[in-house]
């Protein structure tokens, strides 16, 4: 029967869904045909948590920054009506390339390989990478100190490309700067690859402690605001108006004004075209140099790499989930008040609260704890993360095997007891597997959100699936393919699983199996 056949109610259904949907979300929807006057928006996306070029004021909650003073005045000067909006950084270049946005500040450094991609503004500051260490580190100097050592970087940014070329060196990357520096703070890693300026203002600004920069503009780099590329043959119009915006703020002296305002200093000499860009040619050659392998290759090793390490965290989240889950089912169940209490306020919180906040807590915010207590305390990654997923999963098995163990008719204890068994004898042999195979259908439900939640832990610069595919993303801005192959895999990885849990479902089923017994 062709379920969605004209007269089929199921059709109405999904009809009346869709246009219920259309109505309620049509006041969401961006303004985007609304600007009254004038034209459309010219939309800006900035990653802000790169002070002081982008960063959000406490006080009134908007971005502010040097870049976004500058995009202002660019767009006063040129005419254009800047809307701003915030992406992570390694979304950036995707969004430009899909057209969802209209141009980008965002400290970006122009770079020949980028500039395949999107289109650059002329440059509009100067800068350099910087290595930050450890207040009293004194053996990294350079870049070449760094060879086998742990750096934090943050996606995407050429402080991460330049960190992939040192031999033997081992990267972790974050969403943001910000974090990479609190991973040096707590002597995670050796040293952090990052803008200058941003590494300079963190430290003398923002108050960040214990940290040095070591090699100060270990590179020459420029900014520019970044674009989408031209279709070919057409001409680059806003390419043209922002620059006209830029040289026409130069030239009336707001460039240099805002400069003294953010960094206390004559803005430096400025060319026309970033160095990166000059003889296209052997900056291509440059953007190609070294063995570039197949991008489906680069996509299918780094997939499975993080498939491997998305299977490892669930399995052993699970393994200590489900003791974990047991122990405090148990302890919910028990007739001892103060154990129920202090279980019943462990789930609570454990489920009441994002997993997101739960890991940042574990691994950012625990290492701060015993600083501040005088004690030297970390947590590497791998066991942070197992914690916080063990932690939270125990939390809802606990619910679900409690459900499970009070399901079974209270009579069957009793029975129990006049055939002399001991309570532990009662649960093991006669509760105990009764409830089990009654919540294995909720288990199994539990095991594919868990799989999908592994995810989170990239936050924390955990290279599981999703953040090799952001890092192949950061590398080859090919956004669509590559999250649909990651998609694709945590499809596989969890249809597995519920095949998997059928079969034990079938398994446990003794009338099942009496019956085919019967039949065999
Ligand atoms: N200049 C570096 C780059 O282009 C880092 C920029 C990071 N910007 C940011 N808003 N997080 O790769």
């Amino acid at each position: 029967m062709n379920l969605l056949a004209k007269s089929s109610p199921l059709r109405y259904l999904l009809l009346l869904a869709l246009s219920l949907l259309l109505t309620l979300t049509s006041p969401l929807l961006p303004a985007v045909s609304q600007t009254d006057g004038g034209g459309s928006p010219f939309v800006v996306a900035t990653e802000p948590t790169f002070p002081p070029f982008e960063m959000t004021d406490e006080a009134t909650g908007t971005l502010t920054g040097f870049d976004i003073d500058l995009i202002q005045a660019v767009g006063t000067a040129a005419g254009l009506e800047v809307q701003i909006e915030s992406l992570p950084f390694d979304g950036i270049i995707p969004a430009l390339q899909s057209g969802t946005i209209q141009a980008a500040i965002s400290g970006i450094t122009i770079t020949a390989e980028r500039a395949q991609s999107v289109a650059f503004s002329s440059p509009y500051f100067k800068a350099g990478l910087a290595i930050a260490v450890r207040e009293g580190n004194e053996t990294i100097q350079s870049l070449e100190d760094l060879k086998g050592k742990k750096i934090a970087v943050q996606i995407g940014t050429t402080g991460a490309m330049e960190a992939a070329k040192i031999p033997g060196a081992e990267v972790v990357s974050f969403d943001s700067a910000a974090l990479a520096l609190q991973e040096l703070v707590n002597r995670k890693v050796d040293a952090v690859i990052n803008d200058g300026p941003v590494t300079l203002f963190a430290i003398k600004e923002a108050g960040l402690r214990g940290v040095k920069v070591a090699g100060e503009s270990v590179t020459e780099e420029f900014y520019g605001i970044a674009l989408p590329l031209a279709r070919p043959g057409e001409t680059n119009q806003n390419q043209a108006l922002v620059n006209y915006g830029l040289f026409q703020i130069i030239a009336d002296g707001k460039y240099k004004a805002l400069y003294e305002k953010w960094f206390g200093a004559e803005p430096p000499f400025l060319p026309l075209v970033a160095p990166a860009m000059v003889g296209t040619q052997a900056a291509l050659e440059q953007a190609q140099r070294g063995p570039r392998e197949p991008f489906f290759i680069t996509l299918f090793r780094n997939l499975i790499r993080g498939a491997g390490v998305t299977v490892l965290l669930t399995v052993f989240a699970v393994f200590f989930g489900l003791i974990g889950g047991t122990l405090a089912a148990l302890a919910l169940i028990s007739p001892a008040k103060i154990l129920q209490w202090l279980f019943r306020i462990y789930v609570e919180f454990f489920r009441g609260t994002p997993m997101l906040v739960q890991l940042f807590i574990i691994y950012f915010g625990l290492p701060g704890l015993f600083k501040e207590l005088g004690m030297e305390w970390t947590l590497d990654r791998f066991p942070a993360a197992v914690i916080a997923l063990s932690l939270n999963v125990a939390a809802y098995l606990a619910e679900i095997i409690r459900g499970g163990i009070q399901s079974v008719d209270p009579g069957q204890w009793e029975a129990c007891q006049s055939l002399g068994m001991t309570p532990w004898q009662t649960l093991r042999e006669v509760i105990f597997p009764q409830a089990f195979r009654r919540v294995l259908p909720p288990l199994g439900n539990e095991f594919i959100t868990l799989i999908k939640d592994t995810s989170l832990t990239a936050v924390i610069g955990f290279s599981e699936l999703f953040r090799e595919g952001q890092l192949v993303v950061a590398t080859t801005y090919k956004a669509f393919e590559v999250y649909i192959a990651v998609a694709l895999v945590y499809l596989v990885l969890t249809t597995l699983s519920s095949i998997a849990f059928k079969a034990l479902e079938h398994y446990m089923d003794p009338v099942g199996r009496a019956k085919k017994l019967a039949t065999s």
